[in-house]
């Protein structure tokens, strides 16, 4: 297939075509492109070197996919004209994820909301991605009633200025700053904008994106998203309050049954997901599975994952190889 890249020189974009080289993603022709900051740079893929191009250029291409990385306003913008040319949109950004018509996609769980003239694809939050993952199997069984999610995430997820202030901070360097404050020996209560409600946009996406991807808008939500100077991966503590009564061995099988998830779960032997762990790695892993014992059937878990892997590119390329599987490209 043809394949444009919008944002090959972001730190999701550069991700992006490692998990399609190593995955051998069919790309006949590869178009990558970034902002007109970057005309001249090249980038490597599947061993050779490829300028960057415009948006506009890519768009007059007709790729049979578009998978997009370079933030809301730049899938907002450009978005449009690529899908009414008939090519497949998989957007990484926020800008369509609410929009009833685009289809959320975590591919283990909801592929099937893709069809034939589904132009635009959303792939979810990276904080999201890998927590429906593990609570889809759970919601399925014994029925998810409320949730109460904690979050302690990577600088990755802010981009390359994020990464770029904590070596800085680490360097006593006085360098460009993406976060209001030092992130160094710090945690930033504060993913993304605050909203009229008191939440952050980050906490709100994962109230919205977890009920439209397990299609269920009844499930209470509440979040706290906070950014911690670790560089491999979100991790989440992640309490559920079930329909029915579980054992957590029953819930420790289930998950290890689930395609895409590792369990590491055994606490008498230290061992527990990490950051330094899930770093590199395609797989959500899960611990610390135990029983709230301060309600009926509530359940803890500890959710890590690569946020640039499964939480953004893994999933997309996942979403790129569907749409060749099932013929649509
Ligand atoms: P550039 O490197 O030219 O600025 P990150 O989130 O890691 O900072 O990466 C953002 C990515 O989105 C970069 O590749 C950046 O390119 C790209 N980008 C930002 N704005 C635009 C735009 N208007 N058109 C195309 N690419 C864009």
């Amino acid at each position: 297939m043809v394949v444009a890249l919008i944002g090959a020189t972001g730190m999701v974009g550069q991700v992006m075509m490692r998990v399609m080289e190593e995955r051998a993603l069919p790309v006949r022709e590869f178009i990558p492109c970034a902002s007109p900051r970057s005309k001249g740079k090249e980038v490597k893929f599947m061993g050779k070197s490829y300028r960057l191009g415009l948006v506009e250029d890519a768009i007059k291409a007709k790729p049979d996919v578009a998978i997009f990385s370079a933030g809301a306003s730049a899938s907002r913008k450009y978005a449009g004209a690529f899908a009414s040319n008939g090519t497949f949109v998989i957007d990484n950004s926020s800008a369509w994820r609410a929009d009833e018509s685009v289809p959320l996609v975590v591919p283990e769980i909801n592929a099937d909301t893709i069809s034939k003239s589904t132009r635009i694809i959303a792939n979810p939050n990276c904080s999201t991605i890998q927590m429906v993952l593990a609570l889809a199997p759970i919601h399925r069984k014994y029925g998810i009633k409320r949730l109460v999610i904690s979050t302690y995430q990577s600088v990755t997820g802010s981009g390359v200025k994020a990464v770029r202030q904590l070596k800085d901070e680490r360097a006593g360097i006085e360098g460009e700053k993406a976060y209001p404050h030092a992130i160094d020996l710090n945690c930033l209560p504060h993913g993304g904008d605050f909203t009229e409600n008191g939440y952050t946009a980050e906490e709100m996406k994962l109230v919205n994106e977890t009920r439209k991807i397990l299609d269920d808008p009844e499930i209470r939500i509440t979040a706290t998203v906070v950014r911690v100077p670790v560089t491999g991966g979100h991790s989440e503590a992640v309490n559920a309050e079930l329909s029915a009564d579980f054992s957590v061995d029953g819930i420790r099988q289930l998950l290890s049954k689930t395609e895409g998830i590792v369990v590491m779960d055994d606490p008498a032997a230290n061992i527990y997901p990490m950051p330094r762990f899930a770093e590199g790695r395609d797989e959500v892993f899960v611990g610390r599975i135990r029983k709230d014992t301060s309600v009926a059937f509530g359940l803890d878990m500890w959710i890590v994952a690569d946020n640039l892997r499964k939480g953004a590119a893994t999933n997309a390329v996942q979403i790129a190889q569907y749409l060749k599987d099932r013929k649509l490209v």
